[in-house]
């Protein structure tokens, strides 16, 4: 019987390198800076559930062994209460030497790109402040959102979704752990759905084995993401111009997978690559799906844009 009763993000969230999935010319970095002794201020950019938070997590704990918890402090930057209250933390938490013999204390700080720049500058001084007894290592989504001069003072590390074989290779290690059973249909359907996002899969695998059985069906319901074969099929009908039989399938996902207009772009898109038509008329479909997202974002009816894009699909080249 599966354990479903804790977190599993946290349950199988890495305590060392060597448990981390992928990410392996980052951590080899990152293992020299260690050794030594020597962490410039880090600054981790990438996606969401790919081990940015996670990483900072085990160097503090490689770094200051049983002292970690003392020596590292975790802050999110885009708390609402804004950067006043980080610059306090920062300087309570900074006033006191390190526990151990070593020479700096930690500090995270998630979503540093949901700053302003004028609050960025505020924590480009905080840094300077405490350089002697502080390393930071911030996080963010996009590394150029963050202002130059805070660029400029940390080593950047470019975090990349994980590869498929890496999906799967996480996949199987918490399958075997907690005894389910999943078949490589299943399997397909998790990396797909994940795009590399770890979160993402150990999530729909906890969702999964508390819903009693982890199918391919199972999966995409629980996702919200429509079987690509059946988008595939939706296309392919507007492409024959059988219009009707398109839009009335569309709908059907829509519902049945309890999916937005802006999700079903997304999925449109992707598989625009796969349909058996002309490279030009691939990018002008695109183009159109780009359109329709903006206007839909923009408040215009979503079922009314769907449709256009849908008749794009019949209009020739
Ligand atoms: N590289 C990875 N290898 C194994 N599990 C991972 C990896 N990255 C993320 N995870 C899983 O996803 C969860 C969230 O990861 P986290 O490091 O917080 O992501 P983020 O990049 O958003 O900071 C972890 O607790 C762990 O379960
Ligand atoms: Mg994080």
């Amino acid at each position: 019987m599966s354990d479903i009763t804790t977190i599993w993000t946290e349950k199988y969230r890495p305590k060392t390198f060597e448990d981390l999935t992928g990410q392996t010319e980052i951590i080899k970095k990152l293992k020299a800076f260690i050794e030594k002794q020597n962490i410039p201020h880090l600054l981790f950019a990438g996606p969401a559930g790919i081990g940015k938070s996670t990483l900072a997590l085990i160097i503090a704990r490689t770094f200051f062994g049983e002292h970690y918890r003392e020596n590292f402090l975790e802050l999110n930057a885009s708390d609402e209460r804004g950067i006043d209250v980080v610059r306090v933390k920062v300087k309570d938490f900074a006033r006191t030497k390190a526990l151990g013999n070593v020479p700096f204390k930690i500090i995270f700080l998630d979503e540093c790109d949901a700053l302003t720049k004028e609050a960025q500058q505020a924590l480009r001084r905080t840094m300077e402040n405490y350089t002697s007894t502080c390393r930071f290592v911030l996080a963010a989504n996009y590394s150029s959102k963050i202002i130059d001069p805070i660029q400029s003072r940390c080593a950047v590390f470019r975090f990349k979704p994980l590869s498929n074989e890496h999906v799967e290779q996480l996949i199987t290690k918490i399958a075997t752990q907690e005894n389910l059973s999943i078949g490589q249909e299943a399997k397909n359907a998790l990396i797909t759905i994940a795009e590399g996002d770890c979160r993402r899969v150990v999530n729909l695998l906890q969702s999964g084995a508390a819903a009693g059985e982890i199918t391919p069906d199972n999966v995409y319901s629980l996702a919200s993401y429509a079987k690509p074969t059946e988008i595939k099929e939706t296309l392919n009908l507007a492409l024959a111009g059988k219009f009707v039989e398109s839009r009335d399938k569309l709908l059907n996902i829509m519902l049945t997978y309890g999916l937005s207009a802006v999700d079903i772009i997304k999925q449109i898109q992707s598989t625009i690559w796969q349909l058996d038509i002309s490279n030009r008329k691939k990018v002008q479909l695109i183009d159109k799906c780009g359109e329709t997202e903006f206007r839909i974002v923009e408040g215009s009816d979503e079922f009314l844009q769907l449709e256009a894009l849908l008749a794009q699909f019949i209009l020739n080249e």
